[in-house]
């Protein structure tokens, strides 16, 4: 077992590990973090997703080992004061059916919008490429998306603010 310590939505946490654990595994089993979701295991669906040092990464791919010294953001820290700005865009839009996909599109959007606030349709549909969607056509994800970049966009041009 090897001890690692990282940052978790802002807590440093130290914990052993074995050298070939995943951190998808880790961060589910042995920190009780649900929100990133096994879909595929190999890096094709995007539910895995979290921040790792404010990059969108796939936590299946990831080994817990390499996150030694990192700080790591999963949607449950993103909501700890209340939901975000995303969150929030995609319940007004109902942008999802079953949910799986969820946690990972709020990551990359966060990721996307932190970013660049005011993002175009292509900047957003490219953002958002590699997390997969089973039920919803993506329609009403890229919209709620588009909905921010334009709350954003009319913001700054009135008083200089952006939203995330
Ligand atoms: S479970 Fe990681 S990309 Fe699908
Ligand atoms: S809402 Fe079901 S996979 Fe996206």
């Amino acid at each position: 077992m090897n001890k690692i310590t990282f940052i978790i939505n802002g807590e440093k946490r130290s914990i052993y590990v074995e050298p070939n654990d995943v951190l998808l595994d880790v961060l589910r089993d042995k920190l009780g973090l649900k929100s990133p979701k096994c879909g595929c295991e190999r890096g094709d669906c995007g539910a895995c997703s979290v921040l790792l040092n404010g990059k969108s990464v796939r936590s299946c791919l990831v080994f817990a080992i390499e996150v030694d010294g990192c700080e790591i953001e999963t949607v449950e820290g993103i909501s700890q004061n209340g939901l975000s700005v995303v969150q929030e865009a995609f319940i007004e839009m109902n942008s999802f059916q079953c949910g799986f996909c969820a946690p990972g599109v709020v990551i990359a959007t966060t990721e996307l919008l932190r970013k660049n606030s005011t993002p175009t349709k292509e900047e957003i549909k490219e953002a958002l490429a590699g997390n997969l969607c089973r039920c919803t056509g993506y329609t009403p994800i890229l919209e709620a998306v588009e909905k921010i970049s334009h709350h954003n966009k009319h913001n700054s041009d009135n008083t200089g603010g952006t939203n995330e």
